[in-house]
């Protein structure tokens, strides 16, 4: 079975050694950059701050994924960011994908704070776009930093 773990002093180096395939590399930041940029999170005007935290995807011990979820209680339009989602090239296809994605939005249903959760991907990304849809993502015509933005209604 699948398991999802936070990054510790113990597993980031094994969480930045994974790797997509060359050309889904525009798709996703490096894991390095998402564990530095989880240590600050963001700032974003007219939204205020966002906490992220970062975690990997394992399954018989064995680092296979990684995700990043940022929240912003205060945020009026939503108030989590599911800001990454990989799977190692050697992994993918596996259901891991789908995977996190249940766990990510299993802890987000659980939490009265969240009403909407939004995410983003280039939109030729047919694979992430079908696997969010599958989920009941619906594409607002949004497009944010060159990604398609789509949106969440949890409760
Ligand atoms: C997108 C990604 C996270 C999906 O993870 P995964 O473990 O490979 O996907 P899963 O095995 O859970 O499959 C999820 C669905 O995508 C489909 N899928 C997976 N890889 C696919 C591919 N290469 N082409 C077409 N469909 C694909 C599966 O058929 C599955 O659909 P189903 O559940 O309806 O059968 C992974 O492919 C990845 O890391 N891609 C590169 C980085 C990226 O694009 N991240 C998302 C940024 S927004």
């Amino acid at each position: 079975m699948p398991e999802i773990r936070p990054v510790t002093n113990e597993n980031w180096k094994e969480l930045i050694a994974l790797n997509v395939q060359d050309d889904q590399k525009h798709f996703v930041a490096s894991n390095l950059y998402s564990i530095a940029e989880s240590q600050f999170g963001e700032d974003v005007p007219n939204e205020g701050h966002w906490d992220m935290f970062p975690y990997g995807i394992y399954d018989d011990g064995k680092p296979v994924g990684f995700l990043m979820i940022a929240y912003n209680f205060d945020c009026a339009r939503f108030q989590s960011f599911i800001l990454r989602l990989m799977v190692d090239e050697k992994f993918q296809g596996k259901g891991y994908g789908r995977f996190g994605m249940s766990w990510m939005l299993d802890g987000l249903r659980a939490d009265q704070r969240v009403k909407v959760v939004a995410i983003s991907y280039e939109p030729e990304n047919e694979t992430a776009r079908k696997l969010y849809a599958s989920f009941g993502f619906v594409e607002t015509g949004e497009i944010v930093d060159d990604e398609a933005l789509a949106l969440l209604n949890l409760r």
